[in-house]
């Protein structure tokens, strides 16, 4: 997926304390990956972006799908619930969330997940979170629940898993490479003073990562190509999936991404006030992210043991799992404003102009097919998405 963003970065009396770090470290390391920027721009202990701020909502940068409606996580505590009758109700259970940002999906799913008897008394609640600002904001809403943080997933207490993360892959750093008439070199960044300016420049061995030689038709790609692979967020699904081949368990991914077997095309996008920015241009004070390669994904966790649901898209998952029946109930008890609202927030989750497609949910059990996959949802087609 291609984004025509601007690739420019201001000049050096505006930087940022991270713009300059980032600066010295080039000086003294040389060129450093696209991974290790992102690395720095989001979580430097002191001047990354998820250290430094809450970044999500209105008077923020940008929102998230428990932000724009209730009924995303009430939707997903059901979800939860059920995977953890089918695993035979075991107790106690972990409950993890990655990247729960002001705990908004966590108080919602716990909310809706108490309907099923039992449940709330079964999970102990982890938390893997980073950011100590965001921290803080989980901290407040859900004390009831007294959950502990972890900084990974290593950190996970043992046992049977139930584990959601929205929109936290895209938030893992990724490396890219360009295809030139040399081969493909993985594209670094670097700071050039003399434009007083980070921008892009190239590897110049070839030395492509594993999955790149063994995941691409890479010679018929057209030059100019640029691949991506996010390392960490293998490494995570890694973890998570022998984990939960092992012990048992069920996770969710919701993410927006794509989840073709060859995917080409440079998604790196910096966001700031709810606009697009350059990814150069104030990096620790704006949001960096990339698409999620849900194919790769996906075919870790097999490859760990796990079976691998999806992904399908979100539209269509909240569809099924009865995003129109739980809007019903709640407009009933509501006023026209609160009900056109509640009507405009599922709209925006679920229509394919919206978030419905671009968004996408992964689902990763030990075996059982999960609430809202078929089975036929295993096996991702490979030039598109895995149903209608
Ligand atoms: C885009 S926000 C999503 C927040 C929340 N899931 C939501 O839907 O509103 C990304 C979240 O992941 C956290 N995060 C980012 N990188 C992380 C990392 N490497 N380890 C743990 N948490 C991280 C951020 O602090 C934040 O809570």
């Amino acid at each position: 997926m291609s984004l025509s963003l601007p690739r420019a970065a201001p000049r050096a009396e505006t930087m940022t304390a991270l713009a300059e770090h980032l600066r010295r470290r080039i000086a003294l390391e040389g060129p450093i990956t696209v991974a290790d920027y992102m690395g720095d721009a989001l979580g430097h202990p002191r001047w990354g972006y998820y250290t430094s701020r809450d970044p999500i909502g209105a008077g923020g940068d940008f929102t998230t799908a428990p932000e724009i409606s209730q009924i995303f996580g009430e939707l997903i505590g059901l979800w939860l619930a059920q995977a953890w009758i089918d695993l035979g109700r075991p107790a106690p259970i972990q409950l993890v969330e990655l990247g729960p940002g002001r705990g908004v999906l966590m108080a919602d799913l716990l909310r809706a997940g108490a309907m099923a008897p039992g449940f709330l008394d079964a999970i102990e609640l982890t938390l893997v979170e980073t950011s100590p600002v965001l921290r803080q904001a989980q901290a407040e809403r859900l004390k009831a629940h007294a959950p502990r943080w972890a900084a990974r997933v290593a950190e996970i207490p043992d046992g049977p898993l139930l584990l959601v993360a929205n929109e936290f892959f895209d938030a893992l750093p990724i490396r890219q490479w360009e295809k030139t008439p040399d081969g493909w070199r993985e594209r670094l960044v670097t700071w050039s003073d003399e434009a007083a300016e980070f921008g892009f420049t190239l590897s110049t061995g070839s030395a492509p990562a594993d999955r790149l030689a063994l995941g691409l038709s890479a010679a018929n790609a057209p030059e100019g190509s640029v691949f991506e692979a996010s390392p960490l967020s293998l490494s995570v699904m890694n973890s998570l999936a022998e984990r939960i081949a092992a012990q048992g368990g069920a996770a969710l991914i919701v993410d927006y991404g794509y989840d073709r077997a060859q995917a080409f095309g440079d998604t790196l996008q910096a966001v700031k006030a709810h606009r697009p920015v350059s990814a150069f241009e104030t990096p620790g004070a704006a949001d960096l992210t990339a698409h999620v390669d849900f194919h790769a994904l996906a075919r870790c966790a097999r490859e760990a043991g796990a079976a691998a649901y999806g992904p399908i898209r979100q539209g269509a998952f909240l569809n099924r799992l009865g995003a129109r029946e739980r809007l019903e109930r709640l407009t009933d008890r509501s006023d026209p404003r609160q009900a056109r609202a509640l009507a405009q927030g599922v709209a925006r989750l679920t229509e394919p102009d919206q978030m419905g497609v671009l968004f996408k949910v992964l689902a990763v059990t030990g075996g059982v097919t999960p609430a809202g996959f078929a089975t036929a949802d295993t096996t991702p087609a490979p030039n598109g998405s895995s149903e209608p």
